[in-house]
Formats: C-alpha cells, sequence, structure tokens
C-alpha cells in the first residue's frame, strides 16, 4: 500500500477541522491574505508559474506566493476534492468570530437561512463583503466556513463576520428583523422600473433574511420578521437565485 503524502493527509483533515480555513485557488489566497489570514501552509504547483500569476492578478501578495513551498504536480492535485488552476492552495486558522460579534458589527447584516448550495452560500458572502455589509449569519446544517463556501467567496470570509447561528432566539430584537420573500410586499413599486428602494422599509442596521434555494424563509423567520419584502420581477419569474437576490437588495442600497 503506498504511503500517503503527509500534506495531503493534513490538507484532508483541515477540511473538517472547525478552527481550520482551506484557501483553494490564488483568488481565494488573494483576498485572504489581503484581509489579515496568516496561514499555516501555503503552497504552489510546480506545474503552474504561480508567480507570474500573480505578478499579473495580485502583485499586492507576490512575496508571500514567491515564499509559497513548491510541490508536484501529482501531490497538488490530492490537496482538494477540484484542485485550482491556479496551482495555489493555503491552510489558515479562521478567526474566532461568533454570531454576538456579527451581531455587533455596523451595518446591515445578511442571515441566511438554511442555505443547501455552499457556492451560493459563498457568492452571498462575496457580495455582502464587497457591499460592505456589517456580517453575514448563517442557519442550518451547512458550516459556513466549508472550502466549497470560502470557494464560493474567494476567501471573503476574511473580508467581514461570518458565523454560524444556532437558533432565531439568539437574534434578539434589538434589530429590525426583514424577510426578504418573493411573497412579500414590492420594494420600490410593482414593477422592475419602479422608484429606489424606499429606505426606511431598509433599515441602515436591519437584519435582512434570505431563504433556503427550494422553501424559502422557515414560518418561524418569518413569524418573527418586522417586515416582509419582495424584489419586484418580471411576470412568470418566481425567484431569484439566493446570492443574486443579496446583491440586488444591498446594491440597490448602495447605488
Ligand atoms: C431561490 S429563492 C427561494 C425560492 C422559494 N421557492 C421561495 O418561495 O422563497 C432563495 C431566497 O432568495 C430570496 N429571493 C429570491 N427572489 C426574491 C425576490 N424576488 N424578492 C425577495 N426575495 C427573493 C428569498 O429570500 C428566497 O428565500
Amino acid at each position: 500500500v503506498a504511503e500517503t503524502d503527509p500534506i495531503t493527509e493534513r490538507f484532508r483533515a483541515a477540511r473538517a477541522d472547525p478552527g481550520l480555513a482551506v484557501l483553494e485557488g490564488l483568488h481565494a489566497v488573494k483576498h485572504a491574505l489581503r484581509f489579515g489570514a496568516e496561514p499555516l501552509e501555503l503552497v504552489a504547483s510546480a506545474a503552474v508559474d504561480a508567480e507570474r500569476l500573480a505578478e499579473e492578478l495580485a502583485p499586492d501578495v507576490l512575496d508571500q506566493v514567491r515564499a509559497a513551498e513548491r510541490i508536484p504536480a501529482a501531490v497538488f492535485a490530492t490537496l482538494a476534492p477540484r484542485p485550482p488552476d491556479t496551482g495555489v492552495i493555503a491552510l489558515a486558522p479562521r478567526p474566532a468570530v461568533s454570531a454576538g460579534d456579527v451581531l455587533a458589527a455596523p451595518g446591515p447584516v445578511v442571515l441566511l437561512e438554511n442555505p443547501r448550495n455552499l457556492a451560493n452560500l459563498g457568492a452571498s458572502v462575496r457580495v455582502a463583503a464587497a457591499a460592505d455589509a456589517g456580517g453575514v449569519l448563517v442557519t442550518g446544517s451547512h458550516d459556513p466556513w466549508h472550502p466549497e463556501a470560502l470557494r464560493g467567496s474567494a476567501g471573503l470570509h476574511y473580508a467581514l463576520p461570518v458565523a454560524r447561528l444556532e437558533r432565531l432566539t439568539a437574534l434578539g430584537g434589538e434589530r429590525p428583523l426583514v424577510a426578504l420573500d418573493p411573497g412579500g410586499e414590492a420594494l420600490g413599486g410593482e414593477d422592475p422600473g419602479g422608484e429606489p428602494l424606499p429606505s426606511d422599509r431598509l433599515p441602515p442596521d436591519a437584519i435582512l433574511a434570505f431563504g433556503s434555494e427550494r422553501h424559502g424563509l422557515s414560518a418561524e423567520l418569518l413569524a418573527r420578521a418586522d417586515a416582509r419584502v419582495r424584489i419586484p420581477m418580471r411576470a412568470g419569474i418566481s425567484s431569484l437565485n439566493l446570492a443574486t437576490a443579496v446583491a440586488a437588495v444591498l446594491f440597490a442600497r448602495r447605488l
């Protein structure tokens, strides 16, 4: 029986370690470094010119990429289920963030209720970071820091607090809870060319709750919500993709 390379074993174990983040690809590594990640291991495939890529796409982290350990392509291929094409991968400690930290952050909080798709979860974190939201809370069985979610966020979990919320009662009652629901009251009028979102419907400190891909928001969340609103859409279209809905609401507030 061939022995497993120790680095393969470390990356495999890290995927299930709640204290570690696996950063797949140069894009994720670049963002994580920019927002304070301190990798324990940063490795590059010998088959890829990671330095040239970093020069082109992420010159601010070139020194760290230059210092990456070079490993054979065959070993690199064992470090993730879908090894990134950019040939760079890292392990870093996750920041210690609680749901309370997210709720204490200034600005709107995005609450994802039981998202089923990790790429959607990650894309929602990415847009929340880009829109400068206060943070992201996630309920349900998925680890919000799962490597697939980090891939979807391009490492931007490090740019704002992202934490699991164990139960809705932990939201407290201080911030207004706004349910984004295709069956809610239309924001900005009945048609997509309506007026800009009225800011009083989306208070700056709101918790903006988005439901799961198939089932939407739970009855418990809807019962707790202070408002239930929808993004108007063309007739015949039942809903937006989860991360797209997060993007529409956060950027409508900003633009
Ligand atoms: C794919 S949708 C879920 C669709 C689900 N069948 C439902 O009826 O809610 C995922 C989430 O995105 C948000 N969403 C999607 N389209 C929306 C819209 N037009 N208005 C408000 N929220 C929307 C909601 O929070 C929704 O729960």
